[in-house]
């Protein structure tokens, strides 16, 4: 979870930078909204980046969270042997896919992010402008809205934390744009019992349309995961004095949860054992480390690798909740 991921540095201080000029007590006040309106997982009758200032809140207390869990998720998503060249990010609101996209595919040539709300997009102009990856400094930030997002087309299609704000028919909606735009489609939502909910849907849907499942599942039979249980992940997000001001929070860093599904188009992806998935912090002890791992039989459990597994033991000592089992 202490990974540190590509361009999380360079952004954070693009954000710090986008920030500046905002009062920081209608800052303050803007998170708090944001807070409390994020905890209720109501559909948005209305935008709910309502002003600049919400935009530049969101972007100051969130952007840093959504960017580390989606860089994990892609991250993941690369190394299954996805390498888009483009990518189109629906809801995208101020770009944190965008950056993730940046940092995970070296392939990565062209993006795309649309939205509803004009403020965000400013801001995500604003913010690849401080970027170093030439496919950020280029990418289009255009104003859509869902149901009648433009006929782009692209290798990787992100719908990150966009769900729920949208009631099941538009979300079932978006995910078969998303689907029809796109050869790979990855989404991200909160790592909550509700958010693992929408993400067991979007997983029914893709393989109800014969998509192959790229991650975190290493099965396509129902999800093992009892009652009371739901899959998610974490991602460690180092928070700078600024953040952690604006959340009147003490602890340098927060874990952010997320619940996420990636699936390829039939045919588009060389087939591949999957290995199972770490579901919890590994047990590290002196001689094995203990798992409890999804495992491509569509159970769920206990897995023990001891110090005689050898090269297999030491990927094991290294190994991470959500990453794929050694
Ligand atoms: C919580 S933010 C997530 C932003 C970004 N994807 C991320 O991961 O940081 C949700 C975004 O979805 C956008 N959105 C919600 N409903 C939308 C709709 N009907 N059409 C277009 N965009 C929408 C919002 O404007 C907002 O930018």
């Amino acid at each position: 979870m202490s990974r540190t991921p590509p361009y999380a540095a360079e952004l954070r201080a693009a954000l710090s930078h986008a920030v500046r000029g905002v009062d920081e007590r209608e800052l303050a006040r803007a998170t708090e909204a944001l807070v409390a309106r994020y905890r209720s997982v109501a559909p948005a009758s209305a935008p709910i980046l309502a002003s600049r200032v919400h935009v530049a809140a969101y972007a100051a207390y969130r952007m840093p969270a959504t960017h580390a869990a989606l860089s994990r998720v892609l991250g993941y998503v690369a190394d299954r042997g996805v390498a888009p060249r483009t990518l189109l990010d629906l809801g995208g609101g101020t770009g944190a896919a965008a950056w993730a996209a940046a940092g995970a595919f070296p392939s990565i040539q062209a993006i795309t992010v649309l939205d509803q709300v004009e403020d965000a997009l400013v801001l995500g102009r604003e913010l690849v402008a401080h970027a170093s990856a030439p496919a950020l400094t280029d990418a289009s930030f255009l104003r859509a809205v869902a149901g009648a997002w433009p006929d782009v087309e692209a290798d990787l299609v992100t719908v990150s934390y966009v769900l729920s704000e949208l009631d099941e028919t538009a979300q079932a909606g978006l995910v078969s744009d998303a689907m029809r735009r796109g050869r790979a489609v990855v989404v991200v939502e909160p790592g909550t019992p509700d958010g693992y909910g929408r993400v067991l849907r979007v997983r029914d849907a893709f393989i109800g349309a014969g998509w192959t499942l790229v991650g975190p599942c290493p099965h396509v039979t129902e999800c093992p995961l009892v009652q009371g249980d739901w899959c998610h992940f974490a991602a460690r997000v180092n928070r700078s004095a600024e953040h952690r001001r604006l959340k009147g929070a003490e602890l340098s860093y927060e874990d952010e949860k997320f619940s996420w599904v990636a699936a390829a188009a039939p045919g588009t992806l060389e087939p591949q054992a999957s290995p199972g998935r770490i579901l919890r912090h590994p047990l590290k002890r002196k001689g094995f480390v203990e798992f409890q791992v999804c495992r491509p039989d569509g159970t769920a459990g206990r897995e023990v690798v001891s110090k005689k597994a050898g090269e297999r033991y030491r990927a094991a000592r290294d190994a991470e909740w959500g990453d794929p089992l050694p």
